[in-house]
């Protein structure tokens, strides 16, 4: 089985526990501090290799998994990444607008809102972000160029989206972070190429199992279980197939799993996750 997201190993923990002595897992993840703490937690049981799940196929099958009974993608950032300042993907703490969660990529949130012009910036927060304020935001971001930390991209947001408007439930700057952190990392490319290469090594009958954190990721898993569960993917208006394309997954979850209120109040960061599993056939 391939973890395409050990992060600090929780779940591969419990992974090992089930697949027993036979079972083997492939640990895979971008972040080279988070592979050390899962090294460290998870011990020669698993196999851990420092990558990018965009190349999940080629990383699996150079490390002798070719064919799997199953891949878990569990997204986004994890609480050390959060919790530590010196990464820069927190507006709660000042610290240095990195948010890479490879350390290795060159590209960090600093070039991003330093280097890109207004418009290109702005439709980045409205479109990664989902953000209304996107081109005022963009606007103040340029205006008090340079920005250097995580305090003074916030405060660039908290000065452009007006107090009536800020949101009841999340900071004001939570959408734009995102944004930011999501074109850093281009999340949703890697999602895209990960998705696919775990539908190429999943054997018959092995599960791929998605844990998402905000629409846009959901609606993309969403959007390609649902295509690769067609045998057709022609426009409906056409009256013979020609695209020839064959179902490849069986959608286990016609809506996806959410936490419990119990697991919300033990894990409070799981409050948006939404899983979805499929089956490849
Ligand atoms: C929510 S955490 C996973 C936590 C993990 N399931 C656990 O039990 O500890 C997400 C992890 O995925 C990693 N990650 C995110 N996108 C990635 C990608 N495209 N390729 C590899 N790792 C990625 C992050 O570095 C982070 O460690």
């Amino acid at each position: 089985m391939v973890d395409g997201t050990v992060g600090l190993g929780g779940h591969a923990r419990l992974v090992l526990e089930r697949i027993g002595p036979e079972g083997r897992l492939l640990g895979i993840d971008r972040d080279g501090a988070a592979l050390e703490a899962a090294r460290e937690r998870l011990g020669p049981a698993a196999l851990l290799r420092r990558g990018d799940f965009r190349d999940l196929a080629t990383i699996a099958s150079d490390a002798g998994f070719d064919r799997v009974d199953g891949v878990l993608l569990d997204l986004g950032v994890s609480s050390p990444q959060l919790d530590d300042p010196a990464r820069g993907f927190s507006f709660r703490q000042d610290g240095p607008l990195d948010m890479r969660m490879d350390q290795r990529s060159p590209l960090t949130a600093e070039r991003v809102v330093n280097a890109l012009p207004e418009r290109e910036l702005a439709r980045l927060i409205r479109g990664l972000g989902e953000e209304r304020w996107a081109a005022r935001i963009a606007e103040f971001v340029v205006r008090r160029r340079p920005l250097r930390t995580t305090r003074d991209l916030a405060a660039a947001v908290e000065a452009a989206v007006p107090r009536a408007a800020w949101p009841r439930d999340i900071h004001p700057a939570t959408r734009t972070f995102q944004a930011v952190r999501m074109h850093v990392n281009d999340e949703l490319g890697s999602l895209d190429l990960g998705l696919r290469g775990a539908v190429e090594i999943l054997s018959e009958g092995g599960r791929l199992v998605v844990i998402a954190f905000h629409s846009l990721e959901d609606a993309a898993v969403k959007r390609f279980m649902a295509t690769e569960s067609r045998d057709c993917v022609c426009p409906p208006q056409q009256p013979v197939c020609t695209c020839g394309h064959r179902a490849t997954l069986r959608i286990l979850t016609r809506k996806p799993l959410r936490p419990t209120p119990d697991e919300v109040a033990a894990n409070p960061r799981s409050r948006s996750a939404r899983l979805r599993a499929a089956e490849r056939t």
